[in-house]
């Protein structure tokens, strides 16, 4: 098993002037290691606000996926146009490895965080190597992955008629689907092939249409691209909801061996980012997971989302 391998840059060896663009050499550069490794650490760069890191980000030519209009669960408050906190979970709240919005039909090929204060202590970001995550637990559970291929994966969860701060995924229903009334919600969710169930404390559970769970993006190597560890691993129940939050594309149950499996493959391949303030951290959204370890002090990580891909849900 290799672990992922974590490449710092530093203004010697690239500088980037905000205002500037990267030139062609210099955009080599960083694709290559995002290639060769799934993600890159920009070091010792002159960032120290939100503004800076918005400046130091359009340097590099990559179109914004705005928050407003993703099905994201996450809480976040924009800082600037393109630059949002990356999730207002409280401290000692694990938020388990993901693919940002893997669980939808649109998400971004690629994600900037920046380190605009380091925790105390932990609050290190996780980086999985979702390719190789993927061939540990094929290794192990051929039968499972090959079931994941074929049927895909559906997804369940609730959204709070108003936002839950206290959970990593509790934004209002109102806010994720972009809508201001119960109609139009259902309206939205019908015509993206979402099943939907209100709940008797105005919340929303909903399912997502059939999504794959394995997937190469034409690009010759597959990933575990899917919300799987997240969803099995940190999802809660909300109340009046105790359905599984994951099942088989064709609504058949996946077993909790598997699901631990999936948890322990992710992890294994999984390298822990220590901030340092002022990081920026470029990661290929297609390429690697990320997730976030419980902290103690008053830790800001603010996220860019770049690159938005959009899918159509799976037919089995
Ligand atoms: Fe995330």
């Amino acid at each position: 098993m290799t672990l992922p391998t974590i490449t710092i840059l530093t203004p010697e060896e690239l500088p980037i002037t905000p205002g500037r663009s990267l030139d062609g050499p210099d955009k080599t550069i960083v694709s290559d290691i995002i290639n060769a490794h799934g993600f890159v650490l920009f070091r010792g760069y002159d960032s120290a606000s939100a503004e800076d890191f918005h400046a130091f980000i359009e340097c590099f030519d990559l179109p914004n996926f705005t928050y407003s209009e993703s099905f994201s669960n996450a809480v976040r408050h924009n800082r600037t146009a393109r630059v949002f906190t990356a999730n207002e979970a409280p401290p000692e709240v694990e938020i388990f490895l993901h693919h940002e919005m893997a669980q939808t039909l649109s998400f971004p090929g690629q994600l900037f965080f920046f380190c605009e204060h380091a925790a105390d202590s932990g609050g290190a970001t996780p980086i999985c190597r979702s390719d190789l995550a993927l061939n540990t637990l094929e290794a192990n559970h051929p039968a499972f992955t090959a079931k994941l291929r074929k049927l895909g994966v559906r997804y369940r969860n609730s959204m709070p008629e108003n936002a839950d701060l206290a959970s990593g995924q509790g934004r209002s229903w109102r806010h994720t689907l972009n809508v201001a009334s119960i109609a139009e919600a259902e309206r939205r969710l019908t015509s993206l092939g979402y099943e939907y169930r209100w709940l008797r404390d105005g919340g929303l559970s909903v399912q997502t249409p059939i999504l794959p769970a394995i997937d190469d993006f034409g690009r010759g190597r597959e990933v575990f691209f899917n919300q799987i560890v997240a969803a099995a691993a940190g999802w809660a129940n909300a109340v009046d909801d105790d359905e599984p939050r994951l099942c088989f594309g064709d609504q058949t149950r996946i077993e909790s061996a598997d699901l631990k499996a999936a948890i322990a493959a992710s992890y294994q391949c999984t390298v822990d980012l220590e901030w340092q303030r002022g990081d920026v951290a470029l990661l290929d959204n297609l390429r690697v997971m990320h997730g976030r370890r419980p902290f103690t002090g008053s830790r800001s990580i603010l996220a860019s989302l770049c690159s938005p891909i959009s899918r159509s849900a799976k037919v089995i």
